[in-house]
């Protein structure tokens, strides 16, 4: 690096983090040179494939991003070795799933990838380099980074050693799925937590490219990788939150949607982030809000780990409470009983079911003996049967008569499928579902015919006449 500018960035990790964020960078920073590099050969040649459909991470406005600037700035290879050692800038995006062993087991995250990629830092890294976590870390990970890079200098021999030195910053990231160009471009801040104040100034003058000087918040290395947390935490709250309320809306006779509304124009509330659903879903939330707990505990402060397990807690039960709610509805069983899924990925937009609520829902469902008729027009069939230990059989297969026998069927046309239904239950929050027309579809159901809304889509109105059976999260009024 030459007077504190930065030329060449290295950013270890191809995944939905790195690809995304390293693109938007190079967008607006033509002048650096951009490596990412991952072990992961067949993640490298899709990023590297012509065709931009088989980009390995979908995201609005990326592929155009892509298109034009990669083979210019933008690079992406294995050669992590040789990136690494050419890099005055070294991005860590590498995966960080929860610990399912060992000391903090469903809860920690497991950082032998973070660790990994350090000690490659510290082996192949020439000269001055900046190292960024980019990942969603626990607090306190930017001191283990620290200490395998200030031992491997001192490990290095000693004509190598005044070559060799380190800065770490935190800077995690806040996308969200479907809009991580858009949260890219835009973004509410960027947070750079960090002790030296040369090295963040060096890392915001890149940002400082697109987004305003106000946007850019600096802060010590522990607030950034704690608010990272925080943050998630904050919004899956939200969600608990109004998913307890939804509950009490249903007994009560209020409806969850006009609470929503009534507390959320209250400015200091907000309006965003209070639809009452099926649960929240998705890599982050569970992940990090188990973080936050285990960190608590770690810290001998169990009242602080109980407030954020109970957010989990509440997600969970409120599921729980979905299947539950169907089995009564539909007279305390499901056995043989045909139900059409509507949505399997844990939100619209995006083809990914990590965590999604439809995973218990619908495991509950088939443990009562339900026949699942499942339709997402982006998720795989594969990825469902991996999610529900399933298999997928065809319509007229034998098995689907006999109970417990973990099958399910693809539903490639909707309406065909509501032939014979006796319920339909709506889980994600498809566009697509909510121009389905009713009418058509009662006159195929089975009666009595149930629609289960757990997203609040379908329009009342539409079923005024219809002699359906309609519940909807949170709504009491229909009692
Ligand atoms: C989230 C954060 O928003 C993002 O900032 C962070 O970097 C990664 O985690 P993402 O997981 O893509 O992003 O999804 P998000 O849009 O936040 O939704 C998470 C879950 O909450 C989804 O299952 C969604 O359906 C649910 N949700 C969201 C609700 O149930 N109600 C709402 O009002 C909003
Ligand atoms: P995220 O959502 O955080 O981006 P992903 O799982 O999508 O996570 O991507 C993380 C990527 O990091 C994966 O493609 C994985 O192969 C890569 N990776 C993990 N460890 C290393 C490493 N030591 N060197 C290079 N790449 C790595």
């Amino acid at each position: 690096m030459s007077n504190n500018e930065i030329k060449n960035i290295c950013c270890i990790g191809a995944g939905y983090v790195g690809g995304p964020t390293m693109a938007v960078i190079a967008k607006y920073c033509p002048e650096i040179q951009i490596n990412v590099v991952d072990t992961n050969k067949e993640r490298i040649s899709a990023w590297n494939h012509k065709e931009l459909s088989n980009l390995p991470v979908y995201e609005p406005g990326l592929a155009q991003i892509i298109s034009t600037i990669r083979g210019k700035n933008l690079h992406f290879s294995c050669e992590i070795q040789k990136h690494i050692s050419e890099a005055d800038m070294i991005f860590i995006s590498v995966n960080t799933p929860t610990k399912t062993k060992g000391i903090g087991a469903g809860e920690a995250s497991d950082l032998k990838w973070v660790e990994l990629c350090a000690r490659q830092v510290s082996h192949y890294s020439k000269g001055h380099t900046i190292v960024v976590e980019k990942s969603t870390l626990p607090v306190r990970t930017a001191e283990v980074i620290k200490n395998i890079l200030d031992n491997s200098v001192s490990q290095t021999k000693k004509d190598e050693r005044i070559a060799k030195t380190f800065d770490v910053l935190s800077n995690p990231e806040f996308l969200s799925e479907g809009t991580a160009i858009r949260d890219l471009e835009s973004p509410d801040r960027v947070l750079i937590g960090g002790d030296n104040k040369k090295a963040i100034n060096i890392l915001s003058k890149i940002y400082l490219s697109w987004v305003p000087k106000h946007k850019v918040l600096h802060t010590n290395i522990w607030s950034s990788e704690l608010a990272k947390l925080t943050a998630n935490a904050f919004l899956a709250q939200r969600i608990s939150a109004i998913n307890s309320i939804a509950a009490l809306c249903e007994t009560t006779g209020a409806d969850v949607r006009e609470v929503a509304r009534a507390i959320g124009s209250d400015t200091r509330i907000g309006e965003k982030f209070l639809d009452s659903s099926p649960g929240f879903g998705g890599s982050c939330f569970k992940k990090d809000i188990l973080n936050l707990v285990y960190l608590a505990k770690y810290f001998g402060l169990p009242q602080v780990a109980d407030f954020w397990q109970g957010v989990v807690e509440l997600n969970n039960w409120h599921q729980k409470r979905i299947s539950k709610l169907i089995v009564n509805k539909l007279f305390g069983t499901l056995s043989g009983k045909k139900i059409i899924i509507l949505g399997f990925a844990f939100k619209a937009n995006t083809n990914d079911t990590r965590e999604s609520a439809a995973i218990q829902i619908c495991k509950d469902l088939m443990q009562e003996g339900a026949i699942l008729h499942i339709h997402d027009p982006k998720v795989q069939s594969s990825q469902i049967c991996i999610d529900l230990n399933a298999n997928l059989i065809d319509e007229n297969d034998q098995r689907v008569n006999s109970e417990n026998n973990n099958v399910w069927i693809e539903v490639k046309d909707i309406y065909h499928s509501f032939i014979d239904a006796d319920a339909i239950v709506l889980l994600t929050n498809w566009e697509e579902y909510s121009s389905i027309n009713w009418e058509l579809a009662s006159t195929k159901m089975r009666r009595p015919g149930w629609i289960f809304d757990a997203r609040s889509i379908v329009n009342q109105e539409d079923l005024a006449n219809l002699d359906l059976n309609f519940w909807r999260v949170g709504d009491g009024s229909l009692n």
